[in-house]
């Protein structure tokens, strides 16, 4: 990819130069190694409510897939049938992980060619998919490592998800995980302005913060990492790469054992942290702790909050200020066995940041954990 982009431009776009108009993250899919019991994780432990199925007793003879939805995000959950699969080969190279992050857009025609004419390659060019309950349109692109941008028009389907699916209809307890936040991506080393180039001038998307080594280091490591958001703000791609440090940074950990550029980690709003996490953990899903002293210097640090700190201390949620207001924060552990994908709980009120105070703290209980891996 031309590396010679003129600097990516903090303004806000004009409609015009919006030119991908994308209404919202239509959804994620996880290809992985047993859907059937990641579905079970999603369903009983974050409170997703199982809402469509596709697998041999659709007719599907390739792969079984679960759809998934907690207000309005949506995941795919996909195995494969067969060693043959390409969804076997993924598994097989990089564990479970992000394979597809789903854009919806008005004109499926348009997104395609609005980047593939500036420099995307593409998965599958437009294509429909009929059933009797309508039309259902995609077409894809390729992002860092092997991930897939689907562009989705689902404005003439009325059935479950998509063709090929049927609903379920699980009852479920949800936990109050409202929307998708951000999604972060980690790239190697040196890679990390190329990306933020393609999103820029292929999707469209400005930078909306950057965090240099300084920000993001510890004694042993360190990261760097831009934030691209698209021109009506409904989307948010950080984009990290591994700093220079003493020992092992984090997303070299990640690349180390996911093979390939990939999503670190998807982050989650909630409009209210403490019923959602208690309820997150009372079902056993494990977040990162900081050490106590983090909370000494809670109250100096961001001021008044209107959450119990006690509380927040004791589920432990970490908190950031700035001159918006404030948000709260907390980070699972990885959700498969490889120190791979994790998930963000976050309740914003106010800061449109992502929690820069509390990168310190938090890498250093991330290194503690690597350390644990024998990693650092
Ligand atoms: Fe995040």
């Amino acid at each position: 990819m031309d590396q010679t982009i003129p600097a990516v431009t903090g303004r806000p776009m004009t409609e015009e130069a919006d030119f991908l108009q994308i209404k919202s993250i239509d959804h994620i899919q996880f290809f992985v190694g047993n859907a059937r019991q990641a579905m079970y994780y999603w369903w009983k432990g974050f409170g997703f409510q199982p809402v469509a199925y596709s697998g041999l007793e659709t007719g599907n003879r390739e792969s079984a897939s679960y759809v998934l939805e907690s207000g309005k995000i949506r995941f795919v959950l996909t195995a494969a049938y067969h060693p043959t699969s390409p969804v076997a080969a993924h598994h097989m190279i990089h564990g479970d992980g992000v394979k597809v992050i789903a854009l919806e857009v008005e004109n499926v025609e348009q997104a395609w060619q609005a980047t593939t004419s500036r420099g995307a390659v593409s998965a599958w060019s437009p294509r429909e998919q009929v059933d009797d309950q309508g039309v259902f349109r995609t077409a894809a692109i390729q992002t860092y490592g092997e991930v897939l941008h689907v562009f989705v028009d689902r404005s003439a389907y009325h059935g479950a998800f998509a063709p090929g699916f049927r609903p379920l209809d699980l009852p479920a307890q949800p936990s109050g995980l409202a929307a998708i936040d951000h999604i972060v991506g980690n790239v190697q080393l040196g890679q990390m302005n190329r990306w933020v180039n393609f999103y820029h001038r292929v999707m469209g998307f400005r930078q909306l913060q950057h965090f240099d080594d300084q920000d993001i280091s510890t004694e042993y490591s360190a990261l760097m990492s831009k934030v691209m958001q698209n021109g009506n703000g409904r989307v948010k791609f950080p984009i990290n790469e591994p700093a220079e440090g003493k020992r092992k940074s984090q997303v070299e950990e990640y690349l180390d054992y996911y093979f390939t550029p990939g999503v670190q980690h998807i982050a989650m709003s909630t409009g209210d942290i403490l019923t959602t996490v208690l309820e997150l953990k009372s079902r056993g899903i494990e977040f990162l702790r900081v050490p106590d002293t983090y909370y000494r210097i809670l109250p100096e640090r961001v001021g008044a909050i209107k959450e119990p700190l006690d509380a927040i201390q004791e589920l432990g949620i970490l908190v950031d200020r700035d001159d918006e207001g404030y948000l709260l924060q907390i980070f699972s552990r990885p959700l498969q066995d490889r120190p791979t994908a994790f998930i963000e709980v976050i309740q914003r009120r106010g800061s449109q940041g992502f929690g820069k105070g509390n990168f310190k703290a938090l890498f250093e209980a991330l290194e503690r954990e690597q350390a644990r891996r024998g990693n650092l």
